[in-house]
């Protein structure tokens, strides 16, 4: 792989990301909603663990029951890391991937209580079918992704491939939050965690050695912070996660554990209801965009 690849740090060269200055923004021009007014205040989990409350119980007709978490491809992986993390704190967690037999396989491999439902996210009337069946979801991790053009330059990648890239890491959450989003909503509590990637970042700049899967995460942090902002005040936190390079069958060199990047998502995924929404976080950090 040429580049730094797609969990790159924020800084290649090794030196530590910078803190964004503090301070509070101001309010926005006219007082519309903003992504500015999420995006700006920097935001660390450290000082919120103590008061995460979120993987705990929800509250349905009076009765408490564990919140359910759906995770995009999660047969493997980081997604499958995840899933056990999620299901570790506590949550109810159905598994999905493509392969029905692969998302019941990897469910069991966690737990006999935890369930598995195929979704393939570029399929809409399946990901329609999932949301009636499977009822109420309280967090939902976009994972499902793919890394179709290693090598290739922006001036000669064929289109075909740019646009099968976009149909899984853009669209393909973007559908599964179609369907999730807003019965979250209507419940008045949610939680959203799109899995991104240094790659697309305009801080950094664009990895020029995937420009498929590097404009699909830019184009991944544009709808978190749209989503962040028309779900503003109802309960529902919407953000994205830089894992980091991490060991999977996308980057097989990398040296993270897909363990300890599955725990940044989970936090993202367990926010407390104080927590941040149309940001993007890495490890314990908000970083910029
Ligand atoms: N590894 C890294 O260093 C790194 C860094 C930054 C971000 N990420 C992001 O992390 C996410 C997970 O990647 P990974 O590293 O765990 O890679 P991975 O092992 O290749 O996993 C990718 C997952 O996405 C699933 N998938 C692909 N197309 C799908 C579709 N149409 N519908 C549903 N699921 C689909 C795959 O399922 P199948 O088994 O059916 O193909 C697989 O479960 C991706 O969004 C990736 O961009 C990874």
């Amino acid at each position: 792989m040429r580049g730094p690849g797609p969990g790159r740090e924020h800084h290649p060269h090794g030196a530590s990301p910078p803190r964004q200055s503090a301070g509070r923004p101001g309010p926005s021009a006219a007082g519309a909603p903003s992504c500015a007014d999420h995006g700006t205040a920097p935001w660390s989990l450290a000082g919120a663990r103590h008061r995460r409350t979120s993987s705990g119980p929800g509250h349905r007709g009076g009765v408490s029951e564990p919140r359910t978490a759906l995770i995009t491809g999660a047969n493997r992986g980081l997604g499958h890391a995840t899933a056990a993390e999620l299901h570790r704190r506590g949550l109810r967690v159905v598994v999905t991937a493509r392969d029905a037999g692969e998302a019941a396989e990897a469910a069991a491999r966690i737990g006999p209580d935890v369930l598995s439902h195929p979704l393939d996210v570029t399929d809409q009337a399946g990901v329609e079918r999932a949301a009636k069946e499977l009822g109420p979801v309280d967090v939902l991790v976009c994972n499902a992704g793919v890394l179709l053009d290693t090598g290739d330059d922006p001036l000669s990648v064929p289109l075909e491939r740019v646009a099968r890239t976009l149909e899984v890491n853009l669209l393909g959450g973007w559908r599964v939050a179609q369907a999730f989003v807003p019965g979250m909503v209507a419940r008045g509590w949610g939680r959203v965690v799109f899995v991104s990637s240094g790659t697309g970042s305009f801080s950094v700049g664009l990895w020029t050695g995937a420009p498929a899967y590097s404009v699909s995460k830019t184009a991944v942090n544009g709808l978190t912070t749209m989503l962040a902002t028309c779900t503003k005040g109802t309960g529902v936190l919407v953000n994205a996660v830089n894992p980091g390079q991490t060991r999977t069958r996308m980057v097989p060199t990398a040296e993270r554990t897909p363990e300890e990047a599955a725990t940044d998502i989970a936090d993202a995924a367990t926010l407390p209801d104080d927590g941040p929404t149309g940001v993007f976080l890495r490890g314990d950090r908000q970083i910029g965009w």
